[in-house]
């Protein structure tokens, strides 16, 4: 951490507890304060330790009647640009039919990219803010956005767009990653290669062209794209500079997440079907794992992704909501957080930093997100709660009090 005094302070939080979330823990420090300096934070430390004089030169200061601050939430995993419901493929799910099923039957993803590829750019925009409102409220400060409910060049373009246009109408930040190779399209049914063709040759090219995403991901399973395919993806990923983010082993083990090790990916998402040589993999190539026990749970899943070689291994474990129509409608990050520990069997600490710092990290963005310290952008949200614990333990409750990014307030209650 920086030592050294901020000549100016902008806000000033007293009167609270701080759980860092730096050097890959709580970090808990009692009877604390935090000062912000424009858009980043510029001293934290017990408030007994206060400089004299920062009290009496700062513009706001803000009492945290005892609550905790911690840094605001990092949802590194979401689809949440979509048109349609699927809330009728979850009644069939109730009665009987699979995930599985229902894609082989053109239902699941593909019903979604109907109705996407129907809908208009604003469309997409004021269905989609509704998603990103409800999180931002629930103390989501940086967010990552997937496209792949297009699947053609026009509906992926469209989709990056609204997730350019949600970035700059909200406060919080949002990385736009194309999941061009998110399920295979209609026109394509008997042609697999040729639209791996098409997201290589002619998707990939126009995104980097039009700046308008940082990542690719792709999904990588028996109903999704082969390895080969994979493969062909992240070569062309790599060659145009972008970062590389992989839907592995979800249902079944298809090695792709060594692939993506080998590709130098950002992460490796949902893992369940991991085998111990892929979790060495990451490993060794500092790949982060992110959990999505959103997904477990909905799809009624019942393999665990190895958390116990993840922590062996010091495989950094994020989790996110992974917000989809399909496979996880889960718009709260407490509920996920809880998820967590009762079907991950993570601890509170460990599905904090998931939520937290290793999110930051499975973005890329663990230099200016994720935890507080000094230097780092002042993305805090203050909690109306007793320990940390309590946002895994309280299911469902989301006690909010401030929510500020980069220096500003966004929420108060
Ligand atoms: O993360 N696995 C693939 N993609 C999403 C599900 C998308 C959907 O069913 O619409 C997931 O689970
Ligand atoms: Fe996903």
């Amino acid at each position: 951490m920086k030592t050294l005094l901020p000549d100016k302070i902008d806000a000033l939080f007293i009167n609270c507890h701080v759980a860092t979330m730096a050097d890959n823990a709580l970090s808990i420090i009692d009877k604390g304060a935090l000062a912000v300096t424009g858009t980043t934070i510029s001293w934290v430390g017990k408030e007994k330790n206060l400089p004299e004089n920062f009290k009496t030169r700062i513009p706001k200061i803000i009492d945290c009647s005892k609550g905790w601050i911690l840094p605001g939430f990092v949802d590194c995993h979401t689809h949440l640009v979509w048109a349609g419901s699927r809330s009728s493929e979850f009644e069939m799910r109730l009665n009987g039919a699979s995930y599985e099923e229902i894609s082989k039957n053109g239902g699941g993803i593909l019903s979604t990219v109907k109705a996407t590829r129907n809908a208009s750019t604003d469309d997409l925009f004021i269905l989609a803010s509704k998603r990103v409102e409800a999180l931002l409220e629930q103390g989501i400060t940086t967010l990552e956005i997937k496209s792949g409910y297009g699947l053609n060049l026009e509906t992926e373009l469209k989709i990056l767009e609204v997730i350019r246009r949600l970035d700059e109408n909200f406060p919080l930040h949002v990385d736009a990653t194309f999941l061009g190779a998110h399920a295979l399209p209609p026109e394509y049914q008997h042609n697999p290669d040729g639209y791996i063709d098409l997201v290589t040759q002619t998707m990939l090219p126009e995104v980097k062209a039009q700046g308008i995403a940082t990542a690719v991901d792709v999904f990588c399973e028996h109903i999704g794209f082969t390895l080969p395919q994979t493969k062909k993806v992240f070569e062309t990923a790599k060659n145009l500079g972008l970062n590389i983010k992989l839907h592995a082993e979800q249902l079944s083990n298809s090695n792709g997440a060594a692939l993506a090790s080998e590709f130098n990916a950002l992460s490796c998402d949902h893992l369940e079907y991991l085998s111990l040589s892929g979790a060495k993999k990451m490993a060794q190539h500092t790949v982060a794992a992110v959990l999505l026990p959103g997904a477990f749970y909905f799809l009624k899943e019942t393999q665990k992704p190895p958390v116990e070689i993840f922590r062996n291994l010091k495989i950094p474990m994020a989790v996110s909501t992974d917000l989809n129509p399909g496979s996880s409608p889960v718009h709260s990050m407490t509920l996920i957080l809880n998820m967590a520990c009762m079907l991950f069997d993570m601890t509170c600490e460990e599905a904090l930093l998931g939520a937290t710092i290793n999110g930051a990290k499975a973005l890329g963005l663990e230099q200016s997100k994720g935890s507080i310290e000094t230097g780092k952008d002042a993305d805090l949200v203050v909690w109306d709660i007793d320990t940390p614990e309590d946002l895994c333990y309280l299911a469902g409750l989301t006690p909010v009090d401030v929510v500020m990014i980069k220096g500003n307030i966004h929420h108060t209650t």
